[in-house]
């Protein structure tokens, strides 16, 4: 196995709206995160991914963007992401940018453009039909919205602001690898690629077989993993990455496990890796889509780790993936594989000793560091994402129950995780001076940074104890075999081998005490403060053996 310092990086994830507010306008900001800095080095992080940073009207946060070359207001200007570029780079640490490549804001000048007439020459820049099929958005409601301008019907499989670009057509195709080109030559270390495994779709643009609650379709089987997937991510390869030291990280959903191979596998030339899905939907449904169905999802550890291993024999043999348990998409991991109650700090770590042990490029979100759980506001009016806000319309306009909608939307709205960074216990959590875009997570007096830093048993020092750890055993940390010991009754023991070099790490991901008999020369780390190897694992317990 070939190694690389994208293999072997921990990339830190950055949602700059929540981050940290520099100037008291209640938006976090890159002078923000360029104040923070010292405290991401600390961490012992390799890689900073930033949420687009572009201009943006912001109806999906940023992921709508209206000009590609220039920095949204709200986040500052050009000269300070260049500012916040070289001042990373000084301390060693790399940054890859968010490329959302598979659709454009509504704003944006080449669709108002499009807009314009059925002969504009930015018509096919865009997908545009006399008729809608029947596909259910992703965030609910039609894929198709009508325009009145010229009769006819745009695509988007986000939001109606969110048109999708039309990849088909190759002048559109050579804006993109000049935009592409531009950030590169800015001399950042990559792209985190935005939806990417959408940009090729059916081109008969079939019905859904079947129609859900509200009279639409899933019509994931033909937008995801279309026929020309490979030809344009070869081509983007080609045009923009190739001869250049970077990584790129696909988010590929609809992707099956077993082709995989065909976007990460060194001989294709197209993608360093991708983030899968599957076991961040284990307990939210099983066909992608996040509401309207029961939660939670009945789902096990072994189910879990199943997905794990599925993928990871999926790359064979010279193929790459990366690994996370939480981003701006899913509520937080702890509320959702650990206890954000009773057994919060024991949860969040064993879940960081998960994460840290596990193959692949590991991705850290913000504010998993410090145990950050579920925000789950009551009200709707506390909601600001689009997806979720959609929801609940759609329940509302055709007359559902808005009591269970209101319940899925705690357990399951993005919001969850988009909740401020908590520094400390002071006003807004040290956030802001103003007031926050979003409410906090009223956590924030027993959670946050300020209260952990120093302290060897909160989940902050284990995260970086954690990391410094990987560092150390990295050859079987990250370039290992995955060996699966045992995952019944929720106790789980796997192995990490590399030619002989072999750590076993043991975790009770439950809320009782397990016995437990093993006996290893040494204990590299534990999350509970003890001087010997325990007769039983006390709830949530995590060990990394040798
Ligand atoms: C990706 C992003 C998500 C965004 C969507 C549309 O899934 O991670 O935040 O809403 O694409 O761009
Ligand atoms: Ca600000």
């Amino acid at each position: 196995m070939k190694k690389n310092w994208w293999k072997e990086a921990v990339v830190y994830q950055i949602y700059p709206r929540s981050f940290k507010d520099s100037n008291g306008d209640g938006i976090g900001d890159i002078r923000g995160i360029i104040e923070k800095i010292d405290y991401i080095c600390e961490l012992g992080v390799d890689v900073v991914w930033l949420n687009p940073v572009y201009k943006s009207p912001n109806v999906d946060n940023g992921y709508d963007i209206s000009d590609y070359l220039s920095v949204m207001q709200d986040f500052g200007t050009m000269e300070d992401l260049d500012e916040l570029i070289v001042k990373l780079h000084k301390k060693g640490i790399k940054i890859i940018l968010d490329l959302v490549l598979n659709h454009t804001s509504d704003k944006h000048p080449w669709f108002l453009q499009s807009r314009q007439s059925v002969d504009n020459p930015y018509r096919n820049y865009y997908v545009w039909r006399d008729r809608p099929n029947n596909w259910r958005s992703l965030f609910e409601g039609p894929a198709w919205t009508y325009d009145e301008q010229t009769g006819q019907y745009y695509l988007h499989i986000f939001a109606k602001e969110q048109p999708d670009l039309n990849w088909e057509h190759k002048p559109l195709r050579e804006e993109l690898y000049n935009m592409v080109n531009f950030w590169l030559d800015k001399g950042i270390d990559g792209f985190r690629l935005d939806a990417i495994s959408l940009i090729s779709k059916h081109p008969d643009f079939p019905d859904a077989e079947e129609t859900g609650w509200d009279g639409l379709g899933n019509g994931t089987r033909y937008f995801m993993n279309g026929p020309r997937l490979h030809t344009y991510l070869r081509e983007l390869y080609d045009r923009c990455f190739d001869g250049r030291d970077i990584m790129t990280v696909g988010e590929c959903a609809g992707v099956p496990a077993e082709e995989i191979i065909n976007i990460v596998g060194q001989s294709r030339k197209e993608l360093n890796m991708v983030f899968y899905m599957d076991h961040m939907f284990v307990d939210i449904s099983d066909d992608g889509y996040r509401f309207g169905r029961p939660y939670p999802r009945q789902w096990s550890w072994k189910e879990l780790f199943s997905i794990i291993k599925q993928w990871n024999s999926a790359i064979a043999p010279d193929g790459w993936l990366s690994f996370y348990l939480g981003n701006h998409d899913f509520p937080r991991c702890v509320s959702r594989f650990g206890n954000d109650g009773e057994f919060l700090r024991e949860s969040a770590t064993m879940l960081a000793a998960f994460l840290l042990t596990m193959p692949g490029t590991i991705y850290i979100y913000q504010g998993d560091e410090i145990g950050m759980s579920n925000a789950r506001f009551s009200d709707i009016e506390d909601y600001r994402d689009i997806e979720s806000i959609n929801y609940y319309k759609q329940v509302k306009e055709k007359g559902g129950d808005l009591y269970a909608a209101m319940e899925e939307l705690k357990n399951k709205s993005r919001d969850n995780a988009r909740t401020p960074m908590q520094w400390t216990a002071g006003k807004n959590a040290g956030f802001t001076e103003g007031k926050p875009w979003i409410n906090l997570n009223p956590s924030y007096k027993d959670i946050n940074v300020a209260m952990q830093k120093g302290n060897p048993l909160s989940v902050l020092e284990n995260y970086r104890r954690l990391i410094a750890l990987r560092k150390r055993h990295k050859n079987p940390l990250v370039y290992g075999r995955l060996i699966e010991i045992s995952c019944e009754d929720g106790f789980i023991h796997y192995a990490r081998e590399y030619e002989g070099d072999r750590l076993d790490i043991i975790l009770n991901p439950s809320d009782k005490k397990i016995a437990f008999d093993l006996n290893y020369s040494s204990v590299l780390y534990n999350n509970y403060e003890q001087s010997e190897l325990p007769s039983f694992l006390s709830p949530y317990q995590a060990l990394i053996l040798q």
